[in-house]
């Protein structure tokens, strides 16, 4: 069983960026904890800036393992090019969100990718990525 999390701009600066909206730990520290609960699963991660750089991991990623967890963070509301690398592969993908899009701005309620991907995981904080790897459990069977 092999799950990908592949996040997108800014995510890498989790644990300084707006604390009061996505908390105080960084993403490297949230990971090493993930993998320790879930010691069955082989995870992959990929952070990128760059739209293009995130199209090419879902592409060389996609075809490979049993399920993405993608946080394409402001992407998610602009990109129809990762709207479309996620209908170009076989692995299902749970877009994730760390805070309740729904409840900021209006531009953040429009997502290029809810349509495309099994399911969407929103505004659980950093416990999002926790419900995704569940959710691609399930999915498997597992
Ligand atoms: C985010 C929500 C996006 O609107 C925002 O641009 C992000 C992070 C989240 O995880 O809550 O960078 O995807």
């Amino acid at each position: 069983m092999k799950i990908v999390i592949i996040n997108g701009p800014n995510l890498n600066l989790l644990g300084t960026r707006e604390p009061g909206i996505y908390g105080d730990k960084t993403f490297d520290a949230y990971y090493e904890d993930l993998k320790l609960s879930f010691p069955d699963v082989e995870f992959d991660y990929f952070q990128s800036n760059i739209e293009g750089v995130l199209i090419d991991t879902i592409q060389k990623e996609g075809f490979s393992c049993d399920g993405i967890l993608l946080n394409a963070a402001a992407y998610t509301h602009t990109s129809v090019g990762i709207g479309d690398a996620i209908k170009a592969i076989d692995a299902p993908v749970v877009e994730i969100h760390i805070s309740n899009t729904f409840s900021r701005e209006d531009f953040r309620h429009k997502s290029y990718l809810s349509s495309v991907v099994k399911g969407i995981i929103v505004g659980f904080g950093l416990d999002s990525y926790r419900l995704g790897v569940e959710s691609i459990l399930k999915i498997k069977g597992e």
